[in-house]
């Protein structure tokens, strides 16, 4: 046989192109493109299929340490399935640095955590929270020459958050070791300030998360991290952005000239605040931050995923139980808001989401699809070519995706360690049927083929924004 695995008769698409072609595999990668290729060892049928790149999710949190008695739900095994299901080939989750500890000694306990246990390939952004000297100086540029070359900062959550001074050492560090650096922008003295007051006004449900993190206090930071960034004279990423006047800072950074990249999720394309309002408490199933915000925001999101103010489209799975008190019903979160922890799972349902409400209905087309999806997170993070595209040379990591499957989104075919989705009842149109993971079969009809394992660690080049492209 001349390949090992032929995939037959479906439509290609890729950020370029829309066409009919097989594509032959041997050894892991596409190796031929074209019309009848001829016999192979194995015949995947993609007949009425889209056959797109593997979906690339380069923001999910998995297995990281989230407070004092609270468990994410989802660890490296359940995380990649969930993650799999949904038509990913590969999570990009975050190796979050514990202060006291070392980059290194917090590579260690995720490498541990991963080993053997994924679904999908993985590479971990660093999470920099204690930026000594030693860190800056020693670590960063080691680890970015081993293929860590990128690492996110906080500017909210006590414990996490950095100092302006902080994000600029850190920063420049990064520009120095060619790291791109991702930033989570929300003002933390604006919010404690507002949590307290909600507090002491006796607003305590889950829904004054939501009034305690405005779009002003977004926007602020997101204007703050732009303007250190071009001080610095150093490329970054606006993270799991929610509303129009955060669009507007980045918008406005690129017009001066700054590298930037622009992310958004579906959490901000189809939830509300007024998700948090529901009784019960609910609510706390939507408590993410940024939160979900209102329907302008949602037509804004929308707007960027078309216009181009948005390189990326990331789910920021975050996932926690809902009805256990080492997830969202803490004992401390029943009684505030406060204590409820952060965070949603969405890496199952995030490419039904956008395909359904942005493709179907006209919003975006395939090429944006794809790009939003898998290409623009690996040229942004380094992987590609070898991820995020179809093409000779390529890793063999194909979605194939049936565009007229009709579902219903519900929490027991998503994979995931959560109790619950935020999504649960709602009606899609296309789901992935099929996927390929480096030339295997990894899924087919919504269940894992092979066990777990087969997900292999990648380390990654310079992001495209760092090699001196001006955008992805
Ligand atoms: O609420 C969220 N987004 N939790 C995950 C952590 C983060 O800020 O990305
Ligand atoms: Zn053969
Ligand atoms: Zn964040
Ligand atoms: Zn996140």
């Amino acid at each position: 046989h001349s390949f090992d695995t032929v995939v037959r008769g479906g439509t290609i698409v890729t950020a370029a192109d829309v066409y009919q072609a097989d594509i032959g595999i041997t050894d892991g990668k596409i190796v031929a493109i074209g019309r009848d290729l001829q016999e192979a060892a194995t015949t995947i049928d993609a007949t009425g299929l889209l056959v797109m790149p593997g979906g690339i999710d380069s923001h999910v949190h998995i297995a990281q340490p989230s407070g004092e008695g609270i468990v994410m739900a989802d660890d490296f095994e359940s995380g990649t399935r969930s993650a799999l299901l949904g038509g990913n080939t590969t999570v990009m989750p975050f190796c979050l640095q514990q202060k006291g500890d070392t980059l290194r000694e917090a590579l260690k306990k995720y490498h541990a955590l991963a080993e053997g246990n994924c679904f999908t390939d993985i590479s971990f952004h660093m999470i920099v929270s204690d930026p000594t000297p030693h860190v800056l100086g020693q670590e960063m540029p080691a680890l970015a020459e081993e293929g860590y070359t990128s690492i996110k900062v906080f500017m909210t959550y006590e414990g996490l958050r950095l100092r302006d001074d902080e994000i600029l050492a850190t920063l420049d560090a990064a520009k120095r070791s060619r790291q791109v650096v991702l930033v989570h922008c929300e003002n933390e003295d604006a919010i404690r300030y507002l949590i307290g007051r909600r507090e002491a006004d006796g607003d305590t449900a889950p829904y004054h998360h939501a009034t305690s993190r405005p779009i002003a206090a977004e926007r602020e930071a997101t204007h703050r991290a732009l303007s250190l960034a071009e001080i610095v004279d150093t490329p970054i990423v606006i993270v799991h952005v929610s509303n129009r006047e955060a669009m507007e800072e980045i918008s406005r950074a690129r017009l001066r000239g700054q590298k930037i990249a622009g992310e958004t999720c579906p959490q901000y394309l189809v939830l509300t605040a007024d998700d948090l309002d529901l009784e019960d408490f609910e609510g706390a199933k939507f408590v993410c931050s940024p939160p979900p915000r209102d329907k302008e925001s949602q037509d804004a999101c929308w707007s960027g995923l078309e216009n181009g103010v948005f390189d990326l489209y990331s789910s920021d799975h975050c996932p926690f139980r809902f009805d256990d008190p080492g997830g969202k019903k803490t004992e401390k979160g029943m009684q505030s808001f406060r204590w409820i922890p952060n965070g949603i799972p969405g890496v199952a349902t995030r490419l039904p989401i956008l395909f359904s409400e942005g493709v179907k209905t006209g919003r975006i087309d395939l090429n944006r699809f794809v790009a939003l999806t898998s290409t623009n997170h690996a040229k942004l993070y380094g992987l590609y070519p070898q991820k995020g595209t179809i093409a000779v040379g390529s890793d063999a990591d194909l979605t194939l995706w049936d565009p007229e499957l009709r579902k219903t989104i519900t929490n027991d075919d998503l994979g995931h360690g959560a109790d619950y989705t935020p999504y649960e009842g709602m009606e899609v149109t296309g789901w992935p049927v099929k996927v390929l993971l480096r030339g295997d079969l990894v899924m087919e009809k919504g269940v894992p083929v092979l066990g777990k394992g087969r997900g292999r660690y990648l380390p990654r080049k310079r992001s495209n924004l760092i090699n001196g492209e001006t955008s992805l």
